[in-house]
């Protein structure tokens, strides 16, 4: 018998770096930490994010519609501990940078713009599949989760 807590043990020792994954609604931003994320695909150039059922975000994120992946540097603790807060879903606006449609996370160490091209439920999660529409990297660290704490030491 497999318990949970062994299968998340395990799993936060598999070290990941962290993102916002965020769309646009009646001119509000929604985003969510996200570190189930992952390149599947690099012609044409496609990101998988997986995103719990339960997800305050998850009714925003429809075909076709535009979403942003920013992938968080090393200094930005506080910006993915207030996007992976249920009560922090209104007022992030401070939080974006909003350029000819184009919205990311502000100070992030790269973004990717993208269209949502598909969909499909896995379990208790939703797997999203984005195509690639623009990017921009900057010469910056990464933030880390590693056994359930951000930027903790990989020895
Ligand atoms: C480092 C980190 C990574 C996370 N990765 C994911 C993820 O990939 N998918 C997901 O659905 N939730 C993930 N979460 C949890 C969501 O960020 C969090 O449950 C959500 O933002 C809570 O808001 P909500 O209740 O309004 O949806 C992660 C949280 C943290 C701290």
């Amino acid at each position: 018998m497999i318990t949970d807590y062994q299968y998340r043990k395990s799993w936060s020792l598999f070290p990941t770096g962290v993102s916002v994954l965020a769309t646009e609604n009646n001119n509000q931003f929604f985003g969510m930490t996200a570190n189930s994320i992952m390149s599947i695909s690099l012609d044409p150039k496609i990101i998988m994010v997986s995103v719990g059922n339960k997800r305050t975000i998850i009714e925003y994120l429809k075909k076709d519609k535009e979403a942003s992946v920013s992938i968080l540097s090393k200094d930005q603790i506080d910006v993915a501990d207030f996007f992976s807060n249920t009560d922090n879903k209104d007022n992030s606006k401070n939080y974006f940078e909003y350029k000819k449609n184009i919205f990311y996370v502000k100070n992030s160490l790269c973004h990717f713009f993208c269209k949502i091209i598909d969909s499909y439920i896995i379990g208790d999660h939703t797997v999203f599949s984005l195509n690639v529409l623009d990017m921009k990297l900057e010469d910056k660290e990464p933030l880390i989760w590693y056994k359930g704490n951000l930027n903790n030491k990989i020895l």
